[in-house]
């Protein structure tokens, strides 16, 4: 059977091409850990149904080890021979043990082995991504903090709206992210399932544990239907749309750094250690990290849309377009690591520019709704209110100047529901410490905001 662990009801192995395609051994090596992890579970097991005795389990349970060291070191590699990463283990075993190795697979199949090993994998790489993201929020909520009262342009449609706290544009990327962390919290719950027991598709006929093997692994429980254990890649896509969603949130927060530190909005300034030059122009300097992030998230867009189109449609149990799982859920996790510790790097060292961004924040007639909001507080109807703000806005626009402009003696020309006293909101910091609402862009409410986050962040 060469080192394949189904050669006996075959006159002759694969063909060339056949193995070619059949072979995932160089992307699956990866889970070699966690195949281990699973192996030395299973082996307590089947010593428990007294199909190993204690002399067979210890010797077992020292090869595993020892191929947990080889493998972790680096020095255990997989041969072109070696289908995928159980048979290349199964082969280790052999080496280690002769036929005893051969008594491990009894009762299990690699349909219940591979899954098992995915679920390991990611919910392991899980909490590696909420490590990172950790450092990104913190990132963000320190800037946050540092610029809570600083008055800067707010926008709608990318036009001028309303002035608002810059901290509160940089902390609302800190809510997304710790939905984010959430999401994959709630995931974990459902990943927690084990799969190992069910076998190739209908349990087994030897006396297992799967409740125990479970227990041992680290999961909730015990899959309680063995056809759906070895089919249900939910996990999968749904890690996979964790990381996508999470990809979106990145792109745009990439987006809007890299509008700051344009030259037109000129707010911001990245460190040179998280920018890149050019290789024709001298002067350049450019947002490569938020560029690459904003990149990156249609390949995790990508990965999940693939996932999906490969489980639409396939029938139960295991089929091998199932082996399709793996190498999007490597990439996302893979890219989701690479991509935060360099945003967390760029937020974290990116300078901002409080007297550009300040300057700005009343252009744009952003302060039209104060004279709106002023008109109501004295009992004008919305409605009319918005109506005079908007020929106040004409008025100036027609002159070229702005609100600010505005003398008590252009007022009664405008409305004679205008005074001189409308002019004392026409002004930007006190148009931001107004909204004091909950949620709003008032300082002292993006403190509360900051410390909120600070605090869910650090009960993690
Ligand atoms: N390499 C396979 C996968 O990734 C492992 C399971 C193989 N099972 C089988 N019946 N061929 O899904």
């Amino acid at each position: 059977a060469g080192g394949r662990l189904w050669g006996g009801r075959f006159a002759s192995g694969p063909a060339q091409a056949m193995a070619a395609l059949s072979s995932s051994v160089h992307f699956d090596h990866r889970l070699a850990p966690y195949d281990l992890l699973a192996s030395k579970a299973h082996a307590r097991v089947l010593h428990r149904a007294g199909l190993l005795d204690a002399d067979e389990l210890g010797r077992m349970l020292a090869a595993l080890a020892e191929l947990e060291e080889v493998v972790a070191s680096g020095g255990f590699a997989p041969t072109v021979a070696d289908e995928d990463v159980h048979t290349a283990l199964e082969r280790g075993l052999v080496e280690r043990l002769g036929p005893l190795g051969g008594k491990l697979r009894a009762g299990r199949s690699r349909n219940d082995q591979i899954a098992t090993d995915l679920r390991l994998f990611l919910r392991d790489h899980a909490r590696q991504v909420v490590l990172a993201l950790g450092h990104l929020q913190e990132a963000l909520l320190e800037q946050a903090d540092a610029l809570a009262d600083a008055p800067a342009p707010g926008f709608t449609h990318l036009q001028h709206a309303q002035p608002v706290a810059f901290g509160h544009e940089l902390a609302k990327h800190a809510h997304a992210l710790a939905r984010d962390v959430d999401r994959l919290r709630d995931w974990d719950r459902r990943a927690a399932v084990s799969p190992l027991g069910a076998g190739a598709l209908s349990g087994s006929s030897l006396p297992l544990d799967p409740e125990a093997v479970a227990a041992e692994l680290g999961f909730d429980r015990a899959a309680a239907n063995s056809i759906d254990a070895v089919s249900d890649r939910d996990f999968a896509a749904e890690f996979l749309f964790c990381a996508a969603l999470l990809g979106v949130h990145l792109s745009r927060l990439g987006e809007e750094y890299c509008l700051w530190a344009s030259r037109e909005f000129g707010w911001a300034t990245l460190d040179d250690a998280f920018s890149t030059g050019s290789s024709i122009m001298p002067q350049k300097k450019n947002p490569d990290v938020a560029e690459l992030v904003r990149g990156k998230a249609g390949r995790l867009i990508g990965g999940l849309t693939g996932l999906l189109a490969t489980l639409k449609g396939l029938p139960f149990a295991y089929n091998r377009d199932l082996q399709e799982d793996k190498e999007p859920v490597f990439d996302a996790v893979d890219t989701l690591l690479l991509v935060l510790p360099a945003l967390a790097g760029m937020v974290a060292t990116t300078r901002f520019h409080r007297e550009v961004m300040e300057a700005a924040a009343p252009e744009g007639f952003a302060l039209a709704t104060e004279v709106a909001d002023w008109l109501v507080r004295r009992g004008t109807p919305f409605r009319e209110a918005h109506e005079v703000a908007g020929a106040c806005v004409r008025w100036c626009e027609e002159r070229g100047v702005g609100l600010e402009s505005l003398a008590p003696a252009d007022l009664p020309g405008i409305s004679p529901l205008l005074d001189a006293d409308v002019l004392a909101v026409l002004d930007v910091r006190g148009a931001i410490e107004a909204r004091s609402t909950p949620g709003g862009t008032a300082p002292a409410r993006v403190r509360e905001q900051v410390g909120a986050l600070r605090a869910a962040l650090h009960a993690q």
